[in-house]
């Protein structure tokens, strides 16, 4: 357990992520006894509440299941939760949120490690780090212990120029080993699981390029919609809600080679060239490999324009511009209000006797998260016929003694141990915007088709 003290500032405490990730992580890593023993959440938020009030709003709104902890359990954990109220554009609310740290270190006698959390519209991102900045927070109060951080969530900028602008704003703040770019897709059990069985296999290795895969396909289906974030969503859309994140992440795992050692610089580096390497789109005649849709009822979501034309639906075959890859198709599939919930990778080998016997290999990120191989084997009987089995493995063999850990309660003690490989680098973030931003105008003059809510899409 790290023994330096820490506070973790959340701006937009009383918001969805916050209440929906950040809290119930929060509260999971400190009944399992992993966060600094002298450990701090100052919530920053508009609202006013009596302390009482406060707590009761977190207890409430917390998704935690009934029973899952003990009631002396959250009664502890809020006794490590302050709130400050405040508004984000008003430079006396940060002298204000200073003074409630600097009472904290007072208090513990210490001067403690900061990590601040931007759990807000990427609208105010640029305030809140301007009267950061100015308020003299940012500044480490110690060099290895007493340090401070920042937490940004995704989407990082609205397309390569606006992303551009902020990570030049967070430079000018913040060193990149102090910058944490929150993908949470890659914080994911499963997906950090994709580099452990490819580099741990030799198996797979020699198999892994373009003479034997066919094709990749990555889907991240959902069987929500909007679920109140109409607004926020309506104006970006699928393709960069998770196509420029999560998606990409999802092929630069697959895609990657291996890194020359498994620090996180190298296997950032080793994601970023993935991106800098996808064929631009341009390139293309994209009639045939996008198509791009919205569900029926859409336009009701509270939130959303009445006449939007934004996808909550895409599908985009794409290319990898070097030797192990040139000629795979990656399809990138993802949408809302779809049959299932499903994120899962499948990579199909190529069968040159009999194409239509390919063998799969799938990563199930989510749910019920497996790794699975289909194979084909004789049918018993006296025919030659052969039919498809699969050889798989279950997280869930592993049962309650390793337990799945949510994504954000990684991201949070990766964030403390300041262990960088699970967030987006600098690079990752432009060469992903680098391809997506002409992808964006392309989307817009896709056609749009209606697809039923929980269908296949389109
Ligand atoms: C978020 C998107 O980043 O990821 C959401 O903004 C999406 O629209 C979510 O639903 C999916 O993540 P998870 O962990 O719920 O599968």
């Amino acid at each position: 357990m790290n023994t330096v003290p820490t506070i973790f500032v959340i701006f937009g405490i009383t918001g969805d992520l916050a209440q929906r990730k950040l809290l119930p992580a929060l509260l999971s890593l400190y009944v399992k006894k992993v966060l600094p023993k002298k450990f701090f959440i100052v919530g920053f938020s508009r609202r006013s509440f009596t302390r009482e009030e406060f707590r009761q709003l977190i207890r409430d709104e917390m998704n935690v299941k009934s029973g899952q902890y003990k009631g002396e359990e959250i009664k502890h954990f809020l006794d490590h939760i302050v709130y400050e109220q405040g508004y984000f554009d008003d430079v006396d609310s940060y002298e204000r949120l200073f003074l409630t740290l600097k009472k904290i270190d007072e208090y513990w006698k210490q001067c403690s490690n900061k990590l601040f959390h931007l759990s807000v519209a990427p609208v105010f991102y640029e305030k809140i780090l301007a009267n950061l900045a100015s308020s003299g927070m940012t500044i480490p109060c110690g060099g290895d212990e007493g340090w401070t951080r920042v937490l940004v969530e995704k989407p990082f900028g609205n397309d390569l120029a606006t992303a551009q602008k902020l990570d030049a704003l967070l430079g000018k703040l913040f060193n990149e080993n102090q910058i944490f770019r929150i993908d949470h897709y890659l914080a994911k059990e499963a997906m950090q699981n994709i580099l452990a069985f490819r580099f741990a296999n030799s198996l797979f290795e020699p198999l892994w390029n373009n003479n034997f895969i066919e094709g990749v396909e990555i889907k991240l289906l959902e069987s929500i919609g909007m679920e109140g974030r109409g607004g926020f969503y309506d104006d970006i859309g699928a393709i960069k809600d998770v196509g420029q994140n999560h998606l990409l992440q999802m092929l630069a795992l697959v895609a990657m080679e291996h890194p020359k050692n498994l620090n996180p610089k190298m296997i950032r580096a080793g994601r970023a060239d993935v991106f800098k390497h996808l064929m631009p789109v341009k390139d293309r005649n994209l009639s045939k490999f996008l198509t791009r849709g919205q569900y029926e009822g859409y336009l009701s979501e509270s939130g959303v324009k009445a006449e939007s034309k934004t996808e909550t639906y895409f599908r985009l075959i794409t290319y990898i511009n070097n030797s192990r890859w040139k000629g795979v198709p990656f399809s990138l599939e993802t949408g809302k209000a779809l049959y299932k919930n499903k994120s899962e990778i499948n990579i199909y080998f190529k069968n040159k006797i009999n194409p239509k016997s390919t063998n799969v290999l799938t990563f199930r990120i989510q749910p019920n998260e497996i790794i699975q191989i289909r194979f084909w084997v004789k049918t018993p009987g006296f025919g030659v016929n052969i039919e498809p089995k699969t050889l798989s493995f279950k997280y869930s063999d592993w049962g309650i003694a390793n337990p799945i850990p949510d994504a954000y309660e990684r991201v949070i003690l990766d964030a403390i141990s300041g262990d960088q490989t699970l967030f987006a680098s600098t690079d990752e973030v432009k060469y992903a915007w680098k391809f997506i931003t002409p992808l964006i105008k392309i989307m817009s003059n896709t056609p749009l088709k209606i697809y039923k809510k929980g269908s296949k899409g389109v």
